[in-house]
C-alpha cells in the first residue's frame, strides 16, 4: 500500500484497514525498488550494439548523427520509440534520463509516449549548433534557442510523470551564443540540465582547443552557467576527469552518470569512481544506450564492479 508515494508500512499479517486490498504473494521473489537509468539517448536503441570498433567521435560522426537524422520523419520515431518503451517496459528500470534528438515534434511525441508508458523520465530535447552534419543541425544559437522555449512553452504543465531538461548535446557541437542563452533559459524555467563531460582524450582535447583559458572540459560548463551550483547537473561519463575536474563536480555537487559499459564498447577507458565517492561526488549509473547496448541497470550494476576490477 502506497500513501503519497511512499510505503504505509512493512507488517507481519495483513491489518484490519487493508483487509479489502487485493493480496499478491511474493514468495520466493526479489522485491526492489524500480532502478533509475541516469543517462540515456531515446533515439539511439535502434542501432545498439552497432559500430563498436570505433571511438566516440568516429561513431558519432558514422553511426548516431546519420540515426538521429531520421527523427525529422514522426512516423519513424513513433515505431522506433515503440520499441524502446516496450523494452524499457519489460525491464527492471522505473525511472530514466533521456536525450531525445534537436527535433521538437519527436521529442514532444517521445514525452507523450513515455508519460503513457507509465514510466518517470526527464526528458531532453537536444542543443546542437556547431560541428555537427547539416541534416542534423541547428542553423545557429537563436534557432536552437527559440525552438527550445517554444518545446518548454507548449510541454508546459502537460504531463505528470514526464518532465523536461535542458540538454545541451556537448560542448563541441554548441556555440558559446547557444551555452550562454541556455544559462538564461535555465534560469527563467528552473530546469535541471544533463550533458557529457570527459569522455574520450581527443574529446577533451579539443575541448580544450575550443574554450581557451578554462582550467578543465568542466570549468568550461561553469563558464557558462551549466554546472552545478544551484543548476541541478547530470554530466555523463567523466572517464578523463583529473583531481582538479573530481574536486570542481563535488565543489558543484554535479551529479555523473557512470556508464561502464559504454566507456568499454567505445574503448572510452574506465572513469575513477572510487575518486569521485572519496571527493564525495554522487554518482548513479547509465546505460548511455546506445554506447551501452543493454538497457537494464542491473546489467549496468556488474558492468561497473567488474570495471572497477579492472581499473
Ligand atoms: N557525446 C556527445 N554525444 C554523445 C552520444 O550520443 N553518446 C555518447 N556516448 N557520447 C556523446
Ligand atoms: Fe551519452
Amino acid at each position: 500500500m502506497c500513501v503519497d508515494g511512499v510505503s504505509a508500512g512493512v507488517h507481519e499479517s495483513l491489518p484490519d484497514e487493508f483487509k479489502h486490498l487485493p493480496v499478491v504473494n511474493c514468495e520466493g521473489h526479489l522485491v526492489t525498488p524500480g532502478l533509475v537509468d541516469l543517462h540515456m539517448h531515446a533515439p539511439q536503441f535502434a542501432f545498439r550494439g552497432l559500430g563498436m570498433d570505433l571511438e566516440l567521435l568516429d561513431w558519432l560522426n558514422t553511426r548516431t548523427f546519420p540515426e538521429e537524422a531520421k527523427y525529422t520523419d514522426l512516423d519513424y520515431a513513433r515505431d522506433a520509440y515503440a520499441r524502446l518503451i516496450a523494452e524499457l517496459k519489460n525491464g527492471p528500470n522505473a525511472r530514466v534520463c533521456v536525450f531525445a534528438t534537436l527535433h521538437l515534434p519527436a521529442t514532444t511525441l517521445l514525452m507523450e509516449m513515455l508519460e503513457d508508458s507509465g514510466l518517470v523520465s526527464m526528458v531532453g530535447k537536444v542543443n546542437m549548433d556547431r560541428n555537427s552534419p547539416a541534416d542534423l543541425c541547428e542553423a545557429n544559437g537563436d534557432e536552437s534557442l527559440a525552438d527550445t522555449r517554444r518545446w518548454l512553452q507548449e510541454t508546459a504543465g502537460r504531463f505528470h510523470n514526464t518532465t523536461p531538461i535542458l540538454t545541451p548535446r556537448f560542448i563541441p557541437s554548441c556555440s558559446d551564443g547557444l551555452m550562454r542563452g541556455l544559462a538564461e533559459l535555465r534560469q527563467e524555467f528552473v530546469l535541471p540540465v544533463q550533458s557529457h563531460l570527459s569522455e574520450n582524450p581527443s574529446e577533451v582535447q579539443w575541448v580544450a582547443e575550443l574554450c581557451p583559458g578554462t582550467s578543465c572540459y568542466g570549468d568550461a560548463y561553469r563558464r557558462f552557467g551549466l554546472f552545478g551550483g544551484d543548476v541541478p547537473t547530470i554530466m555523463a561519463h567523466c572517464v578523463w576527469s583529473d583531481e582538479a575536474e573530481t574536486a570542481l563536480l563535488a565543489e558543484r555537487g554535479v551529479y555523473v552518470a557512470h556508464c561502464p559499459q559504454s566507456n568499454m564498447n567505445l574503448s572510452s577507458g574506465i572513469a575513477p569512481v572510487r575518486r569521485f565517492l572519496d571527493a564525495g561526488v554522487r554518482v548513479g549509473l547509465g546505460s548511455d544506450m546506445a554506447g551501452g547496448c543493454h538497457s537494464s541497470i542491473f546489467r549496468a550494476m556488474s558492468d561497473a564492479v567488474q570495471a572497477s576490477k579492472l581499473r
